[in-house]
């Protein structure tokens, strides 16, 4: 079991953050086992909503994936005590994968037994009843209905990003965001360049004039091709073709009702520094996008590039790319263009008027930024800070579906039509012999968008 994305490579991490392998796990295991001595054994009532520093919060697991499995490793290394009570997951093999790696890592604080263990698609509900937190990291497809329930259950949140695939799914999480302000409930999203020191010193600068006013912006996400499990290697696995929701749940990447298109499962990251900047999200956009190289059965229906253009409120432009084609110019990065000067925002470096670069030694190291985002959480939980993400994260969220759309249908997309669209890519029915809204067609490949044709809102 390798507790991180299968298909992260080293520049998908953040910049100056290690990836975090099963090997660092290891490594950090024994600096955490002291950690065990802090467990308290206060009473459970005391939860959800009120935690003192010492008290002992239980964390519920969904979507025991490398994600997943590498952030309940690290709300387990957050202060204080803390313990895994309940984990749920579509497959039995990647639960059982998950538990085993996090109790070798942290055997004192998984206390999950076989009755915690919740398989198939409705266990998210009952390992949600018994925890304190519960961590969202399935596919983004389903995280506006997973989070909704864990606010309606009264239920400190942290998850994934991205936080929504269509404009019906962003609207939902807006809702329960309000929801979880109105119940004092804190939710932390996977954003976690929010909690990575270096960017949060150079957008300071950049937000205090330092390059003047912003002229445009530009990031991207061009990188390496995800995994793919082909048909034959599931019927093999299984000893019968799979059926056509096991083949997409196994293969979410390429399905945009799970992943939202990889504009939106990664790019994600780069759009919402640019928010960042900005403090709001574009108004509009127009895009060009398609499928070039990444073609096959085995690919699904998302496209393999798209390059977007962004106006904010005040006339500002961002430029976008995202690519998933191999041997070409891989870059990940956010750049700012200001009157005054302009920003490297990934490497966090000013040039200009007032020349600057983020500078940290061994010394003075900042944490990696997907532990620190936890300790952050946690520490709003245990002091009752005002803590809730999921609005930038459903902003955020929007604006890759917005260039999404852009990109399928070649026209301008506006943020308010993107987010009022009634275009819900969520089958009605989530069971294993039930049919997705997409499917391939008799030659097994799926439909794809069509710019000019395809009508998204
Ligand atoms: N913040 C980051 O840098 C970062 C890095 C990697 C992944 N992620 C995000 O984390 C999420 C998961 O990605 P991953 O790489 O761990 O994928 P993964 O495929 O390794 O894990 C997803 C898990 O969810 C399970 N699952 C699917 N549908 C489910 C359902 N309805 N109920 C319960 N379990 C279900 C799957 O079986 C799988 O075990 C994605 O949203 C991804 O974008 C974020």
């Amino acid at each position: 079991m390798r507790i991180e994305k299968q298909h992260m490579k080293p520049s998908d991490s953040p910049i100056g953050a290690a990836p975090f392998t099963r090997r660092s796990f290891l490594k950090s295991t024994s600096a955490a086992a002291g950690g065990a001595a802090l467990l308290s054994t206060l009473a459970p009532e005391r939860f959800a909503l009120g935690a003192s520093p010492g008290d002992t919060l239980k964390v519920a697991l969904v979507g025991c994936g490398g994600r997943g499995s590498g952030a309940a490793d690290q709300a387990l290394r957050t202060e204080g005590g803390t313990k895994l009570v309940a984990v749920a997951d579509a497959f039995k093999d990647r639960l059982d994968g998950s538990l085993k790696a996090l109790k070798q890592n942290h055997a004192d604080k998984v206390q999950v037994p076989e009755e915690n263990q919740f398989v198939g698609f409705d266990g998210y509900k009952k390992a949600i009843a018994l925890a304190d937190v519960v961590i969202l990291a399935t596919p983004p497809g389903f995280r506006p209905m997973m989070f909704e329930e864990a606010i309606r259950q009264g239920k400190h949140v942290f998850m994934e990003k991205p936080v929504a695939v269509d404009g019906p799914g962003v609207r939902k999480v807006l809702a329960a965001a309000e929801e979880a302000k109105r119940k004092n409930l804190k939710v932390g999203v996977g954003l976690q360049r929010h909690h990575q020191t270096g960017y949060i010193e150079t957008i300071k600068r950049i937000h205090a004039g330092e390059i003047g006013d912003i002229v445009s912006m530009r990031c991207y996400w061009n990188g390496s091709t995800p995994w793919v499990r082909p048909r034959k290697e599931l019927a093999a696995k299984l000893g019968r073709p799979p059926t056509e929701m096991e083949y997409q749940m196994h293969n979410w990447y390429y399905f945009v009702w799970l992943c939202g298109d990889h504009i939106a499962e990664q790019h994600i990251h780069n759009l919402d520094v640019m928010n960042w900047v900005k403090q709001a999200p574009p108004v509009r956009c127009v895009g060009m996008g398609g499928c070039e190289v990444r073609k096959g059965q085995d690919y699904g229906e998302i496209f393999d590039h798209h390059a977007v253009e962004f106006e904010y409120a005040d006339g500002t432009r961002m430029f976008s790319q995202c690519r998933h084609i191999l041997n070409c110019w891989n870059n990940v990065s956010e750049h700012v263009v200001g009157t005054k000067g302009s920003c490297d925002v990934s490497g966090h470096i000013i040039r200009g008027e007032k020349p600057w670069r983020f500078r940290s030694d061994a010394a003075n190291r900042p944490k990696d930024p997907y532990q620190q985002e936890h300790d952050d959480l946690f520490d709003a939980i245990r002091r009752d800070k005002p803590f809730n993400e999921a609005v930038y994260g459903a902003t955020s969220s929007l604006t890759a579906v917005m260039g999404r759309m852009a990109t399928y249908s070649g026209k301008v997309i506006d943020y308010d039509a993107a987010l009022n669209s009634s275009i819900d890519t969520m089958p009605k029915n989530l069971a294993w012999d039930a049919m997705p809204l997409v499917k391939p067609g008799p030659d097994g490949m799926y439909p794809r968008a069509v710019p000019g044709k395809t009508e998204v809102l």
